[in-house]
């Protein structure tokens, strides 16, 4: 026997425990070992089956998803337990998950520790379990708990299953029980029967409004639905179907985000880098998004300063704080305690001298230079000089903003999305000073905030912003020529985005961009085409929802109406020489505004702002509403291939010329030889 699984006979009991570290992921060795474990076993009165380390089973060893499986396979070890002649008893901690939460229930008895939580994943990454676990949990765990966990991912706690019979007992103490279950009697899971069959139609809208484009949550409603049907029948069309989605573009898209986003949060750089604590911070500017940094910083029970520029817009910002926590109560994320807790956590101040103890600073003052070098001026004078000082900036040069200011191996971007204490995004910024051990205490602090942090260098708008302005720029070409607004959002929402480039304009306000082109007027290249639509709606002060009115109207002050007065002002501003309007169709929208983001994305990968094209994916996923099962603009082109990039790429050239700067990786291929 390997070293994967022990086995170890006390009298009439074997112990039986998998020990693969981190997470006892079922690997082939682990499988191969279990089953073998099994048939040692037959002749016991009982088996006890745990795990050493952190955790139960949390899954399968998704690296081997891409290769042919390899046998013994999953489905083979989980009926081996439960056929087995020797009953099993699982002994569950930490994250019972997938296939771990698969063998669990192909068990006779199941104790939980307390806190233990179960899982069946599988959905988030584009697949069904594939060893029984839509035909198990439906008979341990009744209709609905199966929906909520097969099809929306939800984890339920040991309560949740203590409460419906699925574990025999919560406890800290495991082996004391062991002794009561010697020859109890059980029935085996899969040998249930359920009394009525899935009455599809009660989950559809609740699967349906999870699913947001992607097939996953339907697929395990599918195998869900054959739980009605004998075991033995049902459980190889799981496994088949289990085994057609892991080819699935979704199923490759979402497994590989998961990569990216592990990969992201943990920098090869900052690997052997020590981060530094993080305790008390002050937020300069309590507005929208210093407001929503605060929020999420209270919420890890860390103190918060909020500096503002006068008395009354420091009691503005200590309200909106406030409301955003009576929110949080409202949705029952925290209890009025906890709420107490964290406000009396939070001072508002026009005094920067309460931010002299504070170990991070973060700006989040107007868009305006001038004002943002004010502020690191005025914390560099009360501050300690290693503390951390950073800005929120969406657009300006970080350099230039903490020019002059001491110690600017400290200084840095932490650039949050809207709404920041919502938003998984954010990007650290490293400046021309920044340490390594600064960007390492950033990214410590992010992911304690329950963020998913992404190492940016510096361009204009960072690697998120950027690529944004690239596809809003692609967008406004087609307004001038042919397409409307409601044209381009509907092709992209039903391409999967959470919103079309206009909507979302409408929703986050045009003053940014517009206030950005401004600065950027002076060092454009005359001879990229400027398509001033969006600058003539900033002229009439249509703002976007906020003011009323946008790209679109607002009758009910939320839901976007065509607005006949702006497809006018398109139609007049394309009627000038050397335009034509034409009728683009939906894939010939999506087409061309995905390549000028994967364009724009594998520029900022050539120029070293971004680290690889897997950060740019999840930059995009996490804070731009880019469809995670799409798995991001680079994602997205790789599935096109070169060639339909470079095609692509051609036509926009041919409509716009001058205007594109084509990435490296997609230039012709003589260019690429001759270069
Ligand atoms: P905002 O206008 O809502 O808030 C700015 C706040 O700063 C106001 O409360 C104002 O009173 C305060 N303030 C201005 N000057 C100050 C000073 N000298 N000292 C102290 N407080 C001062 O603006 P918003 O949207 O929160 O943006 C703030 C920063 O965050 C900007 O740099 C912006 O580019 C950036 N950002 C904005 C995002 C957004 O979606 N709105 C997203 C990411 C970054």
């Amino acid at each position: 026997m390997s070293e994967t699984v022990q086995v170890e006979m006390r009298g009439t009991i074997a112990f039986v425990t998998i020990n693969n570290p981190p997470v006892n992921a079922t690997s082939t060795a682990v499988r191969a070992d279990l089953l073998a474990a099994v048939e040692r076993v037959q002749g016991c009165e009982l088996a006890v089956l745990r795990c050493a380390g952190r955790s139960f089973v949390a899954g399968g060893d998704m690296s081997e998803f891409d290769a042919p499986p390899v046998e013994p396979h999953l489905p083979d070890v989980v009926n081996a337990i439960d056929n087995s002649a020797t009953p099993f008893l699982a002994i569950l901690h930490g994250t019972v998950l997938g296939g771990g939460f698969e063998i669990a229930m192909a068990c006779a008895y199941r104790i939980a520790l307390p806190g233990t939580r179960f899982g069946l994943p599988e959905v988030n990454l584009g697949l069904v379990p594939g060893a029984g676990g839509t035909q198990r949990a439906p008979r341990l765990l009744g209709w609905k708990m199966a929906v909520e966990m097969a099809c929306l991912g939800q984890l339920k706690t040991a309560e949740d299953l203590l409460e419906l019979g699925a574990v025999d007992a919560i406890s800290e103490m495991p082996d004391d029980l062991i002794e009561s279950f010697r020859g109890r009697a059980f029935q085996r899971v899969s040998e249930r029967r359920l009394d009525t069959g899935l009455d599809r139609d009660a989950f559809m809208d609740q699967v349906q409004k999870f699913s947001k484009g992607r097939k996953g949550p339907m697929h395990n409603l599918d195998a869900l639905s054959w739980a009605s049907e004998d075991y033995t029948h049902a459980q190889p069309r799981e496994r088949a179907l289990h085994l057609e989605l892991r080819q699935s573009q979704e199923s490759k898209a979402l497994r590989h985000l998961f990569f990216a986003e592990r990969a992201a949060t943990k920098p090869n750089v900052l690997s052997d880098v020590q981060p530094k604590q993080i305790n008390h911070v002050v937020v300069v500017g309590g507005g929208l998004m210093g407001a929503g940094i605060a929020a999420a910083c209270l919420n890890t029970d860390r103190s918060v300063t909020i500096v503002e520029r006068d008395k009354p817009s420091a009691t503005k910002a200590q309200e909106t704080v406030a409301g955003l926590m009576q929110g949080a109560l409202k949705r029952g994320k925290i209890t009025q305690s906890q709420l107490d807790t964290r406000l009396s956590a939070l001072i508002t101040t026009d005094s920067y001298a309460a931010a002299s103890g504070a170990d991070l600073a973060i700006e989040a003052v107007f868009e305006d230079l001038g004002a943002k070098r004010a502020v690191f001026t005025a914390l560099s004078n009360v501050m300690t000089k290693d503390a951390l000082l950073a800005t929120n900036t969406s657009y300006i040069d970080p350099n230039e903003i903490f020019d002059g200011v001491p110690n600017p191996d400290r200084c840095l971007g932490i650039h949050f999305f809207s709404p920041a204490h919502i938003m998984k995004l954010v990007e650290v910024i490293r400046a021309d000073g920044t340490t390594n051990e600064s960007l390492a205490t950033a990214f410590s602090f992010a992911k304690s905030l329950r963020k998913t942090p992404v190492l940016s260098g510096v361009c204009d708008g960072f690697i998120g912003n950027r690529i944004l302005a690239a596809y809003r720029r692609a967008a406004e070409y087609l307004l001038a020529d042919g397409a409307l607004p409601h044209e381009v959002d509907n092709a992209m929402r039903t391409f999967g985005m959470a919103m079309g480039p206009f909507e979302a304009q409408d929703q986050s306000g045009l003053q940014i961009a517009y206030a950005n082109r401004r600065r950027q007027d002076a060092t454009r290249d005359p001879a990229e085409r400027y398509v001033a639509i969006s600058d003539r709606l900033c002229e009439l002060e249509r703002f976007g929802r906020r003011s009323g009115a946008g790209w679109y109207n607002y009758p009910d002050g939320k839901t976007p109406a065509v607005d006949p007065s702006v497809t006018d002002l398109i139609l007049q501003y394309s009627d000038q020489p050397g335009l034509s309007r034409r009728a683009f169709s939906a894939t010939e929208i999506q087409t061309q505004l995905l390549a000028a983001m994967a364009n724009e994305g594998a520029r900022i990968v050539e120029e070293g702002i971004a680290a690889n094209e897997a950060d740019v994916d999840v930059v995009k996923t996490a804070g731009y509403g880019f469809p995670r099962w799409r798995g991001g603009p680079m994602h997205w082109a790789k599935t096109q291939g070169g060639e339909a990039m470079r095609a692509t790429l051609k036509t926009m050239e041919k409509a716009s010329p001058g205007s594109w700067i084509r990435a490296d990786r997609y230039q012709d291929k003589f260019k690429q030889v001759r270069s």
